[in-house]
């Protein structure tokens, strides 16, 4: 817990030396929250499940009061409206420092009295999970907003996407979580599931695999997509991924951020993803972390949304792996199975396992049924603890700024 929380700091150092722990100045998306109410919610949420013991996420099932006179009206995300957190009359971000120090040194002091069994640790884990979720939230939206962060804090490592296809005989499965451990509602209950034999991508579709989909019409083609995707591609009029751009010419300024300085070597010469297709004196460039740097061809294509992966599929005669495939194939021990670089979506809608009931984090699953998509694996920005082949994260269709990509399946 101290290292996710001083994580989370670290990161609110990043927005702050950008001006971006001022309410005001933060702005107004509805894929973030300003970090400055992030960081107070991360605090809030600790003291209610494990200082306050609440019952429940249900605003009257906290047991005793917050240390914040005003925290169940600033930090509840229940309660609190997204769109009203950047108008909050909130405490200043020394204040709320301040605040997380005081609940994380309670908690820390209150677990070390705990016994070691799962029923006693659950809030705290709860509220690791949560600062962890969040603390990639808080990466993403670095990302969104362009603010620079070291590579430490970012984790973001260059890699290559195997190419290799894998053939799994199938077989039924126990889907969901075992007994032990910590594990979200949405797991609940493991269930018997039979999984047809399928062929599925060792890794991730690369950035020059999307290139040859662009150059080859994809984007225009409305054959390769849905009803939902091309209403949102309308209304997107675009025609590349997210953070894709053009640039005319040779490497530019392109290099200078970092990790297209290193691509060369990694693709003995090849100089961006696309190169040679219609416009093949004009590389790809992207921006990570408000740096501008060279798409390099081998890596995992990210920031990409369900529509746009689903179209890539239709257009190369292939399909999304449904989640219990994808669970099937990561939980199967046989070697070349390659994730944990980018979330995957997966061809499955989020809906509840047999047997579901929500837990004490009551909103955390329920809501979001039947709206949002399976997406599978872990990113780079996820914390090792975190990672489980098992876990079911989830978001709408169009979202594309957290680190996602995608794989393949035969049809
Ligand atoms: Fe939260």
């Amino acid at each position: 817990m101290q290292s996710a929380r001083n994580y989370t700091l670290s990161l609110f150092d990043c927005f702050a030396g950008m001006g971006y722990d001022v309410l005001t100045r933060v702005p107004h998306l509805p894929t973030i929250n300003p970090p400055l109410w992030e960081l107070g919610h991360l605090a809030w949420f600790t003291e209610w499940f494990v200082l306050r013991e609440a019952l429940s996420s249900h605003p009257a099932d906290a047991q005793r009061a917050s240390l914040l006179t005003r925290g169940d009206d600033w930090f509840d995300s229940n309660t609190v409206p997204h769109r009203s957190r950047w108008t909050l009359d909130l405490p200043s971000a020394g204040a709320l420092k301040t605040y997380c120090h005081e609940v994380l040194d309670r908690t820390l002091d209150k677990l070390s009295r705990e016994p070691g069994t799962d029923e006693a640790l659950y809030p705290y884990r709860l509220a690791l999970a949560h600062e962890d979720m969040h603390g990639e939230a808080l990466l993403y939206t670095l990302q969104t907003l362009g603010v620079p962060v070291p590579p430490s804090l970012s984790r973001d490592e260059p890699v290559r996407s195997p190419s290799a296809r894998i053939a799994y005989p199938g077989g039924t499965i126990a889907l969901g979580a075992q007994e032990g451990g910590f594990v979200f509602d949405n797991e609940k209950q493991a269930h018997q599931c039979y999984v047809a034999p399928f062929d599925i991508d060792a890794g991730l579709v690369t950035n020059a695999q999307f290139a040859e989909f662009m150059a080859d019409g994809g984007y225009q083609n409305r054959q390769f997509w849905s009803v939902a995707g091309s209403a949102w591609l309308m209304q997107q009029e675009r025609s590349s991924p997210r953070y894709w751009q053009r640039e005319a010419g040779a490497l530019g300024g392109a290099q200078q951020g970092g990790q297209g300085g290193g691509q060369s070597d990694r693709e003995g010469g090849r100089q961006g993803a696309g190169q040679g297709d219609r416009q093949g004196d004009r590389q790809w460039i992207t921006t990570r972390f408000g740096r501008l740097m060279t798409l390099a061809p081998a890596e995992p294509v990210r920031h990409i949304c369900l529509y746009e992966a689903q179209a890539y599929c239709a257009w190369l005669g292939r399909r999304l792996p449904t989640e219990a495939e994808w669970e099937f194939a990561a939980l199967s021990g046989q070697a070349g199975f390659a994730w944990g670089q980018l979330w995957e979506w997966t061809a499955s809608p989020f809906e509840p396992y047999p047997g579901f009931a929500p837990d004490r984090y009551r909103e955390y699953s329920e809501p979001w049924f039947m709206t949002h998509q399976v997406l599978r694996g872990a990113s780079f920005a996820t914390p090792a603890r975190f990672g489980s082949a098992r876990y079911r994260n989830f978001y709408r269709p169009e979202r594309d700024d957290m680190f996602v990509g995608f794989r393949t399946c035969a049809l």
